[in-house]
């Protein structure tokens, strides 16, 4: 089926799910434990509701978005996700070159298996996200690297302390180094897109794929034990080394998973220079807030910072939202990596242009021509309506 035909987001997660086998398809769409968190980031959409203007000149629209010195041609990015080699074939590069044609960030995670090198000099304005231990002594090469292959925002991710519990991921047999349980081996021999597509191509072509990117040195196979847990420390971590950080990276520097006015405050007077709220997709603490339910505080409680949401965008509507309730950027994953699965670079391309589309519809439909332009009295609270 043609990309013409993927209508919206939606449609793009069941073309994934009739590529994918099961277990990387799980891998990409599942979450930890109930998926209460996953099913709280988009219920929390309907909390809010459209008040439009009538009657406003709309027939000139812009949706472009500053951030961190540069203006993207739309409010929302590529997330980092790891390891989306086994979704697409050279998936991480796919998603970095979607985003440079499109206009949008693109952020590499550093759970991929791309060295970071070939992915900036695909799209020089890649940020990159780090998992890191609380050790500067692995830290600072690995901020050196990250420096000397020119990227300009460094995100770091502090809400996996350790891995969660994804039982979907156990009970499909998919794990990360990938172990050739009999359910991947079947699941994957039923799926013949993938199986020539990513996987024999991957192997012909690049081989075997290793971790390029946990730290200044290259990593192991991803399919057998690793040499090193990459893991190691990282439970230990604190705002020490957020503060440490600060001090050595000259870059723009972002905290993700923030879900509290007060930790916002304090990345703030640490020097970061954006707070992004999110709970991982809802991949890590099962039952945590949803992202749009502390936007507005967070928003509120920061000054000088970026405040930057992910968590459950698929529409148009999701993103004017967040930015109403007081964003100035929003990430989306699994929209991207449903794209990369239907259709490689292409397909993620797809997923950015029919989100511009929407936004551009949308803001029309509105009477809010600008984006920039839009805040809370664009919206109703149904909660409070109700109560
Ligand atoms: C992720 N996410 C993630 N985040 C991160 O900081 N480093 C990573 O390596 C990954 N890996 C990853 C893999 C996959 C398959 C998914 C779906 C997600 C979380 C990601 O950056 C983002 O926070 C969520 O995906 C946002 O929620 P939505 O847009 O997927 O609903």
């Amino acid at each position: 089926m043609g990309m013409n035909a993927m209508l919206s987001i939606a449609d793009l997660q069941k073309a994934a799910k009739r590529r994918l086998p099961a277990g990387i398809y799980g891998y990409v769409d599942g979450a930890s434990e109930d998926h209460r968190t996953l099913r709280a980031n988009r219920s929390a959409f309907e909390r809010w509701a459209f008040t439009p203007h009538a009657l406003v000149d709309v027939s000139r629209r812009s949706q472009s978005t500053g951030l961190f010195g540069k203006t993207w041609s739309m409010p929302i990015g590529i997330g980092p996700m790891g390891v989306c080699g086994v979704v697409a074939y050279d998936g991480d590069c796919a998603l970095a070159r979607a985003a440079a044609s499109a206009g949008v960030p693109f952020v590499l995670s550093a759970a991929s298996t791309t060295p970071m090198e070939r992915v900036l000099r695909e799209n020089p304005d890649a940020w990159y996200q780090a998992y890191l231990p609380a050790n500067m002594a692995v830290i600072e090469p690995l901020l050196q690297r990250v420096r000397a292959a020119g990227v300009g925002v460094l995100v770091v991710t502090v809400d996996v302390p350790i891995a969660s519990t994804r039982e979907n991921e156990l009970r499909n047999g998919f794990s990360i180094p990938l172990r050739w349980t009999p359910k991947l081996v079947v699941s994957g021999m039923l799926k013949p897109g993938w199986l020539l597509g990513t996987f024999a191509r991957t192997l012909a072509r690049q081989g075997i794929p290793h971790f390029e990117n946990f730290t200044a040195e290259r990593g192991g196979p991803i399919i057998v034990a690793q040499k090193g847990d990459h893991r190691a420390g990282r439970a230990a971590m604190s705002w020490k080394e957020i503060r440490a950080i600060r001090d050595s990276w000259k870059g723009k520097l972002v905290v993700k998973g923030i879900l509290r006015a007060e930790d916002a405050r304090t990345a703030e007077s640490i020097g970061v220079d954006g707070v992004f709220v999110s709970n991982h997709g809802g991949r890590q603490l099962d039952g945590a807030v949803s992202t749009l339910a502390v936007l507005p505080e967070i928003a509120a409680a920061t000054t000088r910072a970026a405040v930057i949401v992910d968590g459950g965008f698929r529409r148009g509507t999701d993103v004017i939202k967040a930015m109403a309730l007081g964003a100035d950027f929003v990430f989306a994953g699994r929209p991207f990596m449903y794209g990369l699965a239907a259709g490689g670079e292409a397909g993620a391309r797809h997923a950015l242009n029919l989100l511009k589309k929407e936004i551009d519809v949308d803001l029309a439909l509105l009477g809010c021509p600008d984006l920039a332009e839009v805040d809370g009295r664009y919206l109703r609270d149904m909660r409070a309506a109700a109560a």
